[in-house]
């Protein structure tokens, strides 16, 4: 792989500078970004919020909010003193035609000597979703930022929307709709942090930079895959935007669903943009209907009260800014089956949840058992012991489980075979020191360099929402009182194991 390529030029515009997401999330990026020499000489930062304050304010908050960043071991002090000379700051209501002229008047003032074709920017939108809408129809109207027809234009603009993008099948399409009025498809940059992690990444060079694998990555040899995004933290401050959310729009219609494509889809032309985009709709299009046939295919929970690291923990209901009935889930399984040629029949699990027992996000491929067993194999383990696991985080790297003959040892019926479970492990930290990059550092870099590989298309986000969004209105036009609970602490209710239970007879 190459060294990253740096940015062009450009004034990085953040609506919603002030915000927790800028805080916590985008500020530590642009600082590792400056801290890697990866922005342009010519970097402006403009930080848009409601909150009154001028750029010596506000870069006293980038201060603050970089000291107690997980992500930054050190504040070097040259590197802070070139981004802060580039940081400056605008207040205004996102509703306020004046904010925008304010913004305008900014941006001539701060891009100034910039020679015309180097004014790029990129529009950053961290805020609510409701807000969407009218910002960037007053992005257009107020002629900040313009459409260009193509991806070469320049000076370009660019759109970064946040997920998530919409909370439906129709008013994702409906934001479509909207945006893409306003601006041209290379232009929007729908997120997904998801995609930016190493690992997630790390998947389509696994699988397509080796040729070992691919030969087996089908029905034949791969009886089921379970792919799991496990969170130890509860909804946190977060109650009222997840009542609204739930597990399904928070993270099944955005990142199990690309875990799932990135494990299914079938090697792309080339690594680009559209190559890879274009398969990733292919395997969605190819998933079968989650309400087909009247099975129970998908397992809803909340969680109950329980302990997480040590100590008691709230159940769902009693978290701030929920409500005392609430039946949000908070945990979610799903079968999915992918009606392809090379999935027919193999059932992917997909399963995430707050307050469950770990923080572990990964993908794990199931080989199937060998046609006939020669050495007595009694449990499940035994009968089909190869077992790939992608581990997303933490504990990065990949681990493959295949059995070996124990030394020396007796089994009654097979005489000096005993066989054992062993793990072959690589491991990121191990073999590649503890850099993993955040995210949002990658992400930014992309958006200003121009590649949307990593950012989801406006098909593929309706082509999720199609097939998560008959289960949601299911739920609405068939209200429960109560849905399964879970203790704090757990790995998660016991139907979520009954569904995976369900295709077991047929693995042995
Ligand atoms: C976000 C969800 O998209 O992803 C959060 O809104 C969730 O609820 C988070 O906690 C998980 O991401 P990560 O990178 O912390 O695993």
């Amino acid at each position: 792989m190459t060294a990253r390529e740096q940015a062009d030029p450009c004034t990085l515009v953040i609506f919603g500078g002030a915000g927790d997401l800028s805080r916590r999330k985008l500020i530590p990026a642009i600082y590792y970004l400056a801290e890697q020499k990866l922005l342009p000489e010519g970097f402006v930062l403009l930080a848009v919020a409601r909150d009154p304050g001028d750029d010596a304010s506000y870069r006293k908050l980038m201060r603050e909010a970089m000291a107690t960043s997980d992500e930054i071991r050190k504040v070097d002090e040259g590197v802070w003193q070139w981004l802060c000379a580039r940081t400056h700051y605008a207040t205004g209501e996102f509703s306020d035609e004046a904010t925008y002229a304010a913004v305008a008047k900014r941006l001539d003032e701060i891009e100034g000597s910039t020679p015309d074709a180097d004014k790029n920017r990129l529009f950053y939108l961290a805020i609510p979703p409701s807000v969407f809408e009218m910002t960037v129809q007053h992005l257009t109207m107020s002629g900040l930022a313009k459409r260009t027809e193509s991806y070469e234009a320049r000076p370009w603009s660019r759109i970064v929307i946040e997920k998530p993008f919409g909370r439906s099948l129709e008013s994702a399409r409906e934001l479509n709709r909207l945006v893409l009025g306003c601006f041209g498809e290379h232009q929007v940059y729908r997120i997904d942090h998801y995609l930016a992690k190493e690992t997630v990444q790390n998947i389509l060079v696994f699988r397509f930079a080796n040729t070992i694998f691919e030969p087996l990555w089908n029905n034949r040899w791969i009886s089921h895959v379970q792919i799991t995004a496990a969170e130890t933290v509860g909804v946190e401050t977060r109650g009222k935007y997840y009542e609204e959310a739930g597990i399904i729009r928070d993270m099944f219609q955005n990142h199990l669903l690309q875990l799932l494509t990135l494990s299914a889809l079938e090697p792309p032309s080339a690594i680009t943009a559209d190559a890879v985009r274009d398969e990733k709709v292919k395997v969605l299009r190819a998933v079968r209907p989650l309400l087909a046939d009247g099975e129970q295919n998908i397992v809803r929970a909340q969680y109950a009260a329980g302990t997480a690291g040590g100590k008691t923990v709230p159940a769902y209901r009693s978290e701030s800014d929920i409500a005392a009935g609430s039946i949000t889930p908070t945990f979610a399984a799903m079968r999915v089956f992918i009606d392809n040629w090379r999935w027919k029949g193999v059932p992917f699990f997909l399963r995430s949840g707050k307050r469950l027992a770990k923080r572990t996000s990964e993908i794990a491929v199931q080989f199937k058992a060998p046609p006939l067993f020669l050495f007595d194999q009694k449990t499940a383990e035994e009968m089909a012991p190869s077992l790939l696991v992608m581990r997303i985080q933490p504990d990065e790297g990949i681990s493959f489980r295949l059995h070996v003959k124990t030394p020396g040892a007796v089994h009654e019926l097979t005489p000096g075979l005993e066989f054992t479970p062993v793990d072959m492990d690589f491991s990121y930290a191990e073999s590649f020191g503890n850099e993993a990059h955040p995210a949002y550092e990658t992400l930014l870099l992309d958006c200003m360099i121009g590649d949307p590989t990593l950012f989801t298309r406006s098909d593929e986000v309706e082509m999720a929402w199609s097939l998560i969004d008959p289960v949601l209105q299911d739920w609405e036009n068939n209200p429960v009182k109560e849905i399964p609970t879970y203790a704090a602490g757990s790995w998660g209710p016991s139907e979520a194991d009954a569904l995976i239970a369900k295709d077991s007879a047929a693995w042995r």
